[in-house]
């Protein structure tokens, strides 16, 4: 992979790379199609990162349908997939890691300590072999996405991280390799994430600026989902990701929720326009 990276850097060519950890849906498929737009050749790497899972988590189970993923990735006409083995990644020995500081810790770093040292270290070790100057993340990862965007300021890296859209299923829900995990009746009872972000969205066009209020309208939607157990849901600041109590300028919903024994997250994106507060989700 560093010598296929190597040479189409020498040679001048906009490498792309989307990194992944497999079981690819449409959210991931989304990416991909808007790397092919603007680089050649595009790199896919799939690696579910031991380093990122905490010893509890879902690391053993998570789905790994290689043949599938594969066949997909011919069909949207990636040239290269990087399939790499945890012991190459990891080999015996291995003892560095590299922690975004302050971001990491907030939010999905606090319930899953350790969870963002594993995604940073990963992330700059698979830019290290595969040298893209293009890289693509997900909105869905909004946390995520601006940890690594600190991380390649703050090493300057040389790649330009592009922001997708979330891709949801007609229901709302984000699409998510997680997903698999869901029993029909978690299914429908999942649908209700987006549902809170939505009442949420409400509150604010009405005019509601607290916190405490807008949160208070999201808690309401979960509340009547016994299959649902919120974790976190915070108005956070869309740069620090510190909570705020009050909506004044560009801000991000992000909650953390379990259905089941399936934990997702999902976020919607506030900002300031001339009539009030534009919604993303
Ligand atoms: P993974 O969860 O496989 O996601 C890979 C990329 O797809 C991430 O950038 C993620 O934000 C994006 N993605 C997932 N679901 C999406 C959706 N519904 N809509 C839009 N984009 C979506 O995120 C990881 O893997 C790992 O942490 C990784 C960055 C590969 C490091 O191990």
């Amino acid at each position: 992979m560093k010598q296929v990276a190597g040479d189409a850097r020498s040679s001048g060519r906009v490498t792309g790379f989307v990194p992944t950890m497999g079981a690819l849906h449409e959210g991931h498929l989304s990416l991909i199609r808007s790397a092919k737009l603007l680089a050649s050749p595009l790199v896919v790497s799939i690696f579910v990162n031991p380093l990122q899972f905490a010893a509890n988590e879902d690391l053993s189970r998570y789905p790994r349908p290689i043949d599938a993923d594969s066949a997909a990735l011919d069909s949207l006409g990636v040239d290269y997939l990087f399939l790499p083995s945890p012991a190459e990644i990891y080999p015996p020995g291995f003892c560095t890691s590299v922690n975004v500081e302050g971001l990491s810790e907030r939010l999905e770093g606090k319930s899953r300590p350790g969870h963002f040292r594993g995604v940073a270290t990963v992330v700059l070790k698979l830019f290290e072999i595969v040298q893209p100057r293009l890289a693509w993340f997900g909105r869905k990862d909004a946390q995520q996405a601006r940890i690594l965007r600190q991380m390649v300021a703050d090493l300057n890296l040389d790649a330009e991280l592009i922001l997708c859209p979330i891709v949801r299923e007609p229901s709302g829900i984000a699409l998510s390799s997680r997903n698999s995990y869901l029993s029909p009746a978690e299914r429908t009872a999942a649908a209700a994430l987006h549902r809170s972000l939505l009442a949420a969205g409400r509150a604010i066009a009405q005019g509601e600026r607290n916190s405490l209020a807008i949160l208070g309208a999201l808690r309401q939607v979960l509340a009547a989902e016994p299959l649902i157990r919120l974790d976190y849901a915070e108005l956070a600041d869309s740069d620090t990701f510190v909570p705020v109590p009050v909506l004044r300028r560009s801000a991000m919903l992000l909650l953390a929720a379990w259905v089941g024994n399936t934990r997702l997250i999902d976020n919607a994106l506030i900002e300031p326009e001339t009539t009030g507060f534009r919604f993303t989700l």
